[in-house]
């Protein structure tokens, strides 16, 4: 089935930038959010990203200006034409509960063969999936922060989840102008899996002393050729969602070498939540 129109449900860092990526591949957009003002606020971001894309040469002119024109912002759900949507895509946070409520407000005026794909980062397809009217058609679409210009896209599916909705997800993020790749439902998928032990233990480096914060991400730019060192990562990401991911692998995966650094839920209890907030393992007051 190809798609041609989307809900974007969530308008935070991510749901902001899928909203983005899939109004200037051509696809008609609703971008909803209960937060009046949080739907405003990203579409304030989306002119930005939008202007500096064209300004740098990354995106031409008649490709923002479509953008523009494909993407039409709601804080109302009744404000969109439900019979067009070919899939949902849902990026609010990381709640069970939320979710699933969330999901039982649209699925019913959802049309019966559109897909609902969620960009959770660590929790269970498997589980979401069987909590909705259409687990076979229910499927992890996983960014990466700064969507318009991270390429991949993890696609995981639930052990309910039809080879159509694969094919038609992998077929979507492609159109959309990003690489889809397959992975299996299991806590974290391979990116966070890998990614944030590797956080964690540059938490750890960081709170025996074995060196500085800025030391242990030159260490591991110039040494791994990362773009960012892991701690500046964190920041960017959010001290908190990593923690919560963390929380997520300890606890689904049952093993102690997922434990999540004392440092790293000490900074959260700060209220150090990395750039959002202004201070995380590093300094963004100045
Ligand atoms: N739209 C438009 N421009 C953007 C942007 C956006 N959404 N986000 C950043 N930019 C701009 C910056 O403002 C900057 O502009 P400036 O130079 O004028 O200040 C510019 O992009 C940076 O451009 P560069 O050509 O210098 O880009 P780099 O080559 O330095 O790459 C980067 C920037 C892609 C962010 C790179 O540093 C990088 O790859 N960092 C790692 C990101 C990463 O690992 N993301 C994954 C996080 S994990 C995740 O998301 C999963 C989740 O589940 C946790």
């Amino acid at each position: 089935m190809a798609i041609e129109a989307t809900v974007v449900i969530g308008t935070g860092t991510m749901g902001r930038g899928i909203a983005q990526v899939a109004a200037a591949a051509g696809l008609k957009v609703w971008m909803y959010d209960v937060n009046a003002a949080q739907v405003e606020g990203a579409s304030k971001a989306i002119e930005k990203s939008l202007s500096k894309l064209v300004e740098k040469g990354r995106m031409e002119a008649g490709v923002a200006d479509t953008a523009r024109a494909n993407l039409q912002t709601c804080s109302s759900l009744d404000d969109i034409d439900w019979s067009k949507v070919g899939i949902a895509i849902e990026a609010i946070f990381e709640n069970l509960d939320a979710k699933v409520a969330l999901y039982k407000d649209i699925q019913s005026r959802l049309k019966p063969d559109a897909v609902l794909a969620s960009n959770t980062s660590s929790i269970s397809i498997t589980k979401l999936a069987a909590l909705t009217d259409r687990p076979e058609q229910f499927i992890g679409m996983h960014f990466f922060n700064p969507v318009p210009l991270m390429s991949l896209v993890e696609v995981i599916r639930g052990i309910q989840t039809s080879d159509a909705t694969v094919e038609t997800v992998t077929a979507l993020a492609k159109n959309m102008g990003k690489n889809p790749l397959p992975c299996n439902d299991s806590p974290g998928f391979v990116s966070n899996r890998v990614l944030m032990p590797m956080i964690n233990e540059a938490a750890f480096a960081l709170m025996e002393g074995i060196a500085e914060a800025e030391t242990i991400d030159e260490i591991m730019k110039q040494g791994c050729n990362f773009p960012m060192g892991p701690l500046v990562l964190a920041d960017f990401i959010g001290v908190d969602v990593c923690l919560n991911i963390m929380e997520v692998l300890h606890r689904d995966l049952g093993d102690p070498k997922f434990r999540p650094c004392p440092l790293i839920r000490k900074l959260v209890d700060a209220g150090r939540l990395g750039r959002k907030s202004g201070q995380g393992f590093h300094d963004y007051r100045k």
